[in-house]
C-alpha cells in the first residue's frame, strides 16, 4: 500500500535530496514544491515583471506551465531551467513571491491536482500543514544554519554553480526568518510531524531513518 509523505523544514535542510533518493527506492513520485516557486521567481524576472506586485505575478501565471520529467528536470512552457532557478539570487526571490496569498493558493491548488493519488513524497514549507494535510507521514527536517550553509555551498561547487559561503549562509538565515514569518502558511511544524535534526547525520542515516519510520506507519 502506497502512501503520502510530506517533508517540510527550512531552506537546504536536505529535504530534496532525501525525498529524491526515497521517492528511487520507493516507486513513488517525488514533488519538489519550492522548484516552483523558484520558476515563479525565476519567470517574473525574466519577463520584467515587478516581484512585488501581487496581482501581476497572478496574470503571469495564467500563461506559465511548470512541469517536471522523471529526472527532476523543471520546466517553464517547455524551456529547460533546472539550472537557472537553482542561483542564489532567485532563492531570495522565490521565497519573496512566495508570501503573497495569490501566489501561493495557485501553486498549492496544482500541487494537490498533482498528487491526487497516494505514492507521493513532496518536500516544501507548507507540505504537512496545507497541500497534504492527510499525509500518512509527516516529516520535519531541520539542521545547523552552518550545517545548512556547508551543504548547500557544496552542492553550488558540484553544479558549477558560483558561490561565496557568507553569503549563502546570510541568505539563509535571512530566508529562515522571512519563511517562518510570513503571515500565510509560515514554516512550521505540523502537529503530526516528526522532527528530524539532520545536522550531524548522512545521507544515508537520514534515509534510514525514514525508512524506519515508514515502517511504523505501514
Ligand atoms: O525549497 P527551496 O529552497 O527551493 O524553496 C525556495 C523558496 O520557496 C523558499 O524559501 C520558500 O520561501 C518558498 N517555498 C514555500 N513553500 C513551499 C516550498 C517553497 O513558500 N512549499
Amino acid at each position: 500500500m502506497k502512501i503520502n509523505i510530506a517533508i517540510d523544514g527550512p531552506s537546504a535542510a536536505g529535504k530534496s535530496t532525501i525525498a529524491k533518493i526515497l521517492a528511487k527506492e520507493l516507486g513513488y513520485a517525488h514533488l519538489d514544491t519550492g522548484a516552483m516557486y523558484r520558476c515563479v521567481g525565476y519567470y517574473a524576472l525574466q519577463q520584467k515583471i515587478n516581484i512585488d506586485d501581487e496581482e501581476a505575478l497572478v496574470h503571469m501565471m495564467e500563461y506559465m506551465q511548470i512541469s517536471f520529467d522523471a529526472d527532476g528536470n523543471v520546466y517553464i512552457n517547455d524551456q529547460d531551467v533546472s539550472k537557472e532557478i537553482r542561483q542564489n539570487e532567485i532563492s531570495m526571490v522565490a521565497s519573496k513571491v512566495s508570501a503573497f496569498p495569490k501566489v501561493r493558493k495557485h501553486l498549492v491548488k496544482l500541487q494537490q491536482e498533482m498528487a491526487k493519488n497516494k505514492g507521493y513524497i513532496m518536500d516544501g514549507r507548507d507540505i504537512g500543514t496545507i497541500v497534504l494535510p492527510d499525509a500518512e507521514l509527516k516529516i520535519y527536517m531541520v539542521a545547523s544554519v552552518n550545517a545548512r550553509a556547508k551543504r548547500r555551498y557544496k552542492e553550488y561547487l558540484e553544479k558549477h554553480i558560483e558561490a561565496d559561503y557568507d553569503v549563502i549562509f546570510k541568505d539563509i538565515e535571512q530566508r529562515d526568518y522571512q519563511d517562518m514569518n510570513r503571515k500565510t502558511s509560515p514554516l512550521c511544524k505540523a502537529k503530526d510531524a516528526i522532527e528530524l535534526d539532520t545536522s550531524d547525520m548522512t545521507i544515508e542515516e537520514v534515509v534510514s531513518a525514514i525508512h524506519k519510520l515508514m515502517k511504523v506507519k505501514l
